[in-house]
């Protein structure tokens, strides 16, 4: 994520377009705007476009986003233990690993990846990394109960990205530049399904799938400058106590 995000902060807002088709429709009653309390998006309940629009995201944001059995790889159909290779399908969760050829669950899950950035107010165009078969990058997805609930994107990580983080103040420690092999780009699960872990899952299932050699240690695995809820989940999967007695996280920019 990086500092990035934060120059693209207002172009990203869910809101932007819809005010934009608000003001179409005249006289005072029709412009007035809400915002849901649920999923945050200001729309006007008067307009059809900016209701529609409201109830797809409002949805998706909040119980994920409806899946086709036939899209992607099943990398774990059983997810009490995450030991593969998968056995048999013991329950309505599944990871799948998106196929970047086949565009029906490419197309989807960039709509995912759409309610990420929204909410993660990241820009909209790092995808790369997942899409084009030869960058080594993957996305995975939690299926449960035919919906695609939560997403975890990976990117390979080029020497000299890594850093340490301080988990308490937030900084980058400066002067060390650790080697991580690959960085958590976006991680993300929908409300309703969070601290149920999912992320956990999707980790697990991205440090097992990503390179084609062996499991990743969790210590090769750094966060894209963490969020606070990000920055929770980093410190129970792959933190680290410096002998300081500070926590570091590790972190690429
Ligand atoms: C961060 C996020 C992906 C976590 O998903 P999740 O499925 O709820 O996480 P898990 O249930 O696997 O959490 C595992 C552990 O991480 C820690 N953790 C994760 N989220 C936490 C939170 N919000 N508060 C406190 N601890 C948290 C806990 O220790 C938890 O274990 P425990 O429940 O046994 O104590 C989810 O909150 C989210 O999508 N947030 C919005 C997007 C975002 O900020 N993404 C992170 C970008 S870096
Ligand atoms: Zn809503």
């Amino acid at each position: 994520m990086g500092p990035k995000y934060l120059q693209q902060k207002k172009s990203l807002r869910p809101s932007k377009r819809y005010i934009q088709s608000r003001l179409q429709i005249g006289g005072s009653h029709s412009n007035k705007l809400i915002k849901c309390q649920k999923c945050d998006m200001t729309y006007s309940p008067n307009n059809i476009d900016d209701t529609t629009a409201h109830k797809a995201f409002h949805e998706t944001y909040l119980k994920g986003k409806k899946w086709s059995k036939n899209w992607g790889i099943t990398v774990y159909a059983t997810l009490n233990q995450l030991t593969p290779p998968p056995s048999q399908n013991l329950q309505n969760d599944r990871i799948v690993m998106v196929r970047p050829d086949h565009q029906p669950e490419v197309n989807a899950t960039l709509e995912v990846m759409n309610i990420v950035n929204n909410e993660l107010h990241a820009p909209q165009d790092e995808n790369d990394f997942w899409l084009d078969e030869h960058s080594n990058g993957k996305a995975f997805l939690y299926i449960k109960d035919d919906r695609a609930v939560g997403a975890v994107t990976i990117e390979p990580l080029k020497q000299g990205r890594g850093r340490w983080m301080i988990y308490d103040s937030k900084k980058l420690v400066s002067n060390v530049i650790p080697n991580f092999e690959i960085g958590i780009s976006r991680i993300w699960v929908c409300k309703s399904q969070r601290g149920k872990n999912i992320a956990s899952k999707l980790l697990e299932a991205s440090r097992f799938n990503t390179t084609t050699r062996n499991v990743l240690p969790k210590s090769s695995i750094a966060w894209s400058q963490p969020t606070d809820d990000g920055g929770k989940l980093a410190l129970k999967y792959n933190s680290v106590r410096h002998k300081s007695g500070k926590i570091l996280l590790p972190c690429y920019i």
